[in-house]
């Protein structure tokens, strides 16, 4: 038996959605542990296409258990609105095998017009969120005021912490951010509305999960976002409110850092970025425009175009330390199929000095020029190769370069956006 932990090791937009679904397989319990619907994929199962930002995508499967652990923080309309989405598309989201943590924080609807009206006033400064209250909701949790899932079940707690706050966020809004301002009654009625649905679905995570381990069941940990925007080990202040890498795995979802067996990385053969901040090896040229058009780089949740650029190892070999890596998965290989030349960057370079490693202050990283390695392109199709000797030798090379310069091995290899364009080279579930 073995759990694993699947994380971005990037900024975000690695091509998780996919992995995770292909390791779906393997996995009695799928959980995710941060973030909230700032998230999305999109999956296209035989041609019915499902966008999710919240539930699991393991929901499209039979008998699978999805959760929502305590660490994500929830919009209980957004929660709705996938339920009756994938009720549309003729999944009915089973409340014995859809749960989601009572410890679970809400995002209110102050906390997303506290997230616009601040990105508002940062004016040019700002961190590009996606709008969505995510970054207000995880200061509500620490600040020890937030409302949490198991709050929809008591009418009286529920209506004393909303008036607590409201009196403090309406009176920043107006007064602060020279915004619109709730009315108590609106969202009360409201969010019990949505209480009412959401409650069969309300429950202890963690134990879920023990009960899961103990009768030898295994678990993937889905992670959302990428290393690059963890609040502590991102390019801070441009990242989101939680902790993106492996360990909070265990903190997100209520079981202990021994359940995490293998942690996969999601990294694609290319870097790209949503929002502000650092990017040393953005590509603001043809090239760049090809990876963003090739690789189909849009938001799933926002629409917003991605910055795109060369492969940087500072970022991954960051990623590999802080999440402990055990091996990685590399998706989007074939958006470099007609690349003459590809560069990869080994090392920053600032004020004559080598850096090797990610500098631990933004300021700085936002002065490092890439040193670049090229290597030749394989100029060809690689979506119809089935395992690593249909590669040609220079992906081969391109592969074996970047895990040379990261230090963690390739697992899975991904070629193209279909299931059967996938080789599994080693299935960490096993
Ligand atoms: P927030 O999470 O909405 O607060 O946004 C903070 C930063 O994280 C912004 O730069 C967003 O573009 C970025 N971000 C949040 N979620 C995702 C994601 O799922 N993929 C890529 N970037 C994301």
């Amino acid at each position: 038996m073995s759990n694993v932990v699947i994380v971005g090791t990037q900024w975000g937009d690695e091509g998780k959605g996919k992995i995770v679904d292909l390791l779906t397989e393997f996995a009695d319990a799928v959980v995710r542990f941060q973030g909230g619907h700032n998230a999305g994929h999109t999956l296209v199962i035989q041609g019915k296409k499902y966008v999710l930002h919240l539930i699991p995508s393991g929901i499209v499967r039979a008998n699978k258990l999805c959760l929502i652990g305590n660490g994500v923080v929830v919009d209980p309309g957004a929660l709705i609105e996938e339920i009756q989405h994938l009720a549309e598309l003729g999944v009915a989201v089973n409340s014995n095998l859809f749960k989601v943590s009572a410890q679970a924080n809400l995002i209110m609807p102050y906390h997303r017009e506290l997230d616009i009206a601040r990105e508002k006033r940062k004016g040019k400064g700002k961190i590009g969120t996606t709008g969505r209250g995510i970054g207000p909701a995880y200061e509500d949790r620490a600040a020890r005021r937030g409302i949490r899932m198991s709050d929809l079940l008591n009418r009286q707690i529920f209506e004393a912490k909303l008036r607590d706050n409201l009196a403090y966020h309406n009176f920043m809004l107006e007064n602060f951010y020279n915004a619109a301002t709730f009315s108590f009654e609106a969202i009360r009625d409201e969010t019990m509305r949505m209480a009412a649905v959401l409650a069969p679905y309300i429950e202890d995570v963690g134990q879920l999960l023990h009960q899961a381990t103990r009768n030898g069941q295994c678990i993937l940990f889905e992670g959302a976002q990428g290393t690059m925007l963890d609040v502590e080990h991102g390019t801070y202040p441009f990242v989101t409110s939680s902790n993106t890498v492996a360990g909070n795995a265990a903190i997100g979802s209520g079981v202990g850092p021994t359940a995490l067996h293998h942690v996969l990385g999601i990294t694609k053969a290319y870097t790209t970025r949503v929002g502000s901040g650092p990017m040393p090896t953005e590509l603001n040229d043809s090239i760049g425009e090809h990876l963003s058009r090739v690789g189909h780089e849009v938001g799933a949740t926002t629409g917003r175009a991605r910055r795109c650029g060369w492969f940087d190892a500072v970022v991954v070999r960051h990623a590999a330390r802080t999440n402990g890596l055990t091996s990685m998965a590399l998706t989007k290989m074939d958006v470099l199929d007609e690349l003459e030349t590809l560069r990869v960057c080994v090392a920053y370079e600032r004020n004559g000095s080598r850096i090797k490693d990610m500098p631990s202050d933004p300021s700085v990283l936002e002065m490092c020029e890439p040193i670049y390695e090229n290597l030749p392109g394989w100029k060809t199709s690689l979506s119809q190769a089935k395992c690593l000797e249909d590669l040609p030798p220079e992906a081969l090379a391109y592969i074996r370069k970047l895990e040379e310069l990261t230090g963690v091995r390739v697992s899975i290899l991904s070629t193209g956006p279909d299931r059967d364009q996938t080789m599994v080279l080693e299935n960490p579930f096993l």
